[in-house]
């Protein structure tokens, strides 16, 4: 199984079979990582251009360790320090990137398409690393992973997802992805920040957080978007912890292996308590851990077959043995 891709733009593209092949290459990664030697040579001379035009930590940091454990040559563009504050566009810095021979530009952007727009001007593939309030397809991926870990499927398992869902691509992209792979998304959160006619992706609107929990195999908190609301949207962090928060008290609804998760970066106390984040159930930690995995399964499933000399890899990296997937 392949995925016949240029580029990696958003979940909604991504078929069942594709999200399943990229989870299964993860599984693998993961091991790589897991082991004393970390770095392989299936992006031996090729270059990962990282460029990010919002702030990020984990999406940013883990995508360029995937790139170098891949054995590519990777640089993190200071999108305030190029020539992006001069004026130049998206487009034409894009354009030049792409002329200084990148095989991969992963671009996170405040506007939504914008990824969309760069990969129709460039041979380079791209990736998405969060787009606006529309996709952000890398975190999706690493979520199902986590989920899929320990469940070993996502079919009918259901996942609550919590807080700022107006303004959330993470949301978006694991609705779709979870409708896709068979799970039952269902959401809540202020009324004032839950999108019209969401229930058309599939996802279910539950009347209350209690309602929202009961019986859920996963609980996702998501972070509250401050940047991204133009004017108050609900009176105070206290009360939003109050009415919207996820405590030890609504997890109790909750299945008992319930895995409680967290895109980051989480606003302790707000969104969970810090009870919660560092709680038995959390795998916040293990979905940052995934994160890496699952962009290096991306990367290579992108650009690295080809650069893949040994004929056994190249036909099938899941099949083998890990020790084989060293070079
Ligand atoms: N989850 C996520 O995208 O985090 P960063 O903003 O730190 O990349």
């Amino acid at each position: 199984m392949n995925i016949n891709k240029k580029d990696i733009l958003g979940i909604a593209e991504l078929s069942r079979e594709e999200i399943t092949t990229i989870l299964d290459t993860a599984a693998v990664m993961k091991k790589i990582i897991q082991g004393d030697n970390k770095k392989t040579n299936y992006l031996r001379g090729k270059t990962v251009l990282i460029l990010f035009y919002e702030n990020s930590t984990r999406t940013r940091v883990s995508f360029e360790l995937a790139a170098k454990y891949m054995g590519a040559d990777t640089i993190n563009i200071n999108v305030s320090a190029s020539s992006v504050a001069k004026g130049e566009t998206l487009v034409d810095t894009g354009k030049t990137l792409n002329s200084m021979g990148a095989d991969v530009i992963v671009i996170r952007h405040g506007m939504s398409g914008a990824p969309h727009l760069l990969a129709k001007h460039v041979n380079a593939s791209v990736i998405n690393a969060g787009d606006g309030m529309h996709e952000h397809p890398t975190q999706a991926l690493l979520d199902m992973f986590t989920i899929r870990e320990y469940y070993k499927t996502l079919n009918g398992l259901k996942v609550a997802i919590i807080g700022d869902i107006f303004h959330s691509r993470v949301a978006r992209s694991n609705i779709i992805g979870l409708v896709e792979m068979g799970a039952k998304p269902v959401i809540f959160g202020p009324s004032t920040l839950m999108p019209s006619e969401i229930e058309k992706m599939g996802a279910e609107i539950a009347p209350t957080i209690n309602d929202a929990i009961r019986e859920a195999d996963v609980v996702m908190g998501l972070r509250m978007q401050l940047e991204r609301q133009k004017s108050a949207l609900f009176p105070s962090k206290s009360e939003y912890a109050k009415f919207f928060g996820i405590n030890h008290a609504n997890l109790s609804l909750a299945k008992k292996h319930s895995l409680w998760m967290h895109p980051g970066p989480v606003n302790r106390g707000v969104e969970m308590t810090s009870g919660v984040i560092d709680g038995i159930n959390s795998v916040i930690n293990e979905q940052v851990t995934n994160g890496v995995a699952v962009r290096m399964a991306l990367l290579y499933l992108l650009a690295g077959r080809e650069s893949c000399r040994d004929v056994k890899q190249r036909a099938n990296i899941i099949s083998l043995p890990v020790q084989e997937v060293y070079v």
